[in-house]
């Protein structure tokens, strides 16, 4: 298992400076207590007018209907990893508002909040989770009978970490490449857009 904290010039609370994207899981299936928790930290989410506009399909994999549902609407190259995933999960945001069926503009926001909750509780019960957009949205709306005022919103594989010695040399290099991000300069600003905050 590979262990790739964040590097941060400030300290971080270990379930984010941990948490990061694994192409390798060992193909294990998770426990209906797990799941329960991880669709808890979703449910516990904010929303604007806690309208709660998010909902989540699961496909666990030792439900081998459901998981192979899921996974075929998943791109090859996201396929090759995430078929070993105790668990796929296609988030779905509501993009009408619950009591009035205006546009809710905070839909897919919303559900994002969701979605991190679930994969930081992951993370908390020595879970890893990976969001894919790779996926085919229109393919997932048709085998789920998704309505219209609702968008598929990404694809989230969670699982037990694997051992990257059972990779291909391609995914190994992935699983074992560096995290990478813009420097806090380009993303807290201050007074207008694009001024950098000054930390020190
Ligand atoms: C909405 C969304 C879509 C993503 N789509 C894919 C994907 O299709 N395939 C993939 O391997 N990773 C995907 N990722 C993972 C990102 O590449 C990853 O989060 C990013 O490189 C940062 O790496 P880290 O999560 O390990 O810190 C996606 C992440 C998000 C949030």
């Amino acid at each position: 298992m590979s262990h790739k904290p964040a590097t941060t010039s400030a300290e971080l609370h270990p379930l984010l400076a941990n948490r990061w994207s694994p192409v390798c899981f060992r193909p294990e299936p998770l426990t209906k207590s797990q799941i329960a928790q991880l669709c808890e930290a979703a449910r516990w989410a904010p929303s604007s007018y806690n309208d709660q506009p998010w909902s989540f399909l699961l496909a666990p994999r030792d439900d081998q209907t459901a998981f192979g549902k899921l996974l075929g609407c998943l791109a090859e190259a996201n396929q090759v990893w995430a078929k070993e995933a105790g668990l796929l999960v296609l988030a779905v945001a509501q993009t009408t508002l619950k009591k009035t069926g205006n546009p809710n503009k905070f839909g897919l926001h919303d559900t994002g909040m969701a979605t991190i909750s679930m994969v930081l509780q992951a993370e908390a019960l020595g879970l890893r989770a990976h969001a894919m957009g790779g996926y085919n949205a229109a393919q997932a709306r048709a085998l789920y009978a998704i309505p219209e005022t609702h968008e598929p919103a990404a694809v989230i594989a969670i699982g037990h970490p694997g051992d990257p010695a059972t990779l291909s040399p391609d995914l190994r290099k992935r699983e074992e490449g560096a995290r990478i991000r813009q420097p806090l300069s380009q993303m807290a600003f201050t007074g207008k857009f694009g001024q950098p905050f000054a930390f020190e």
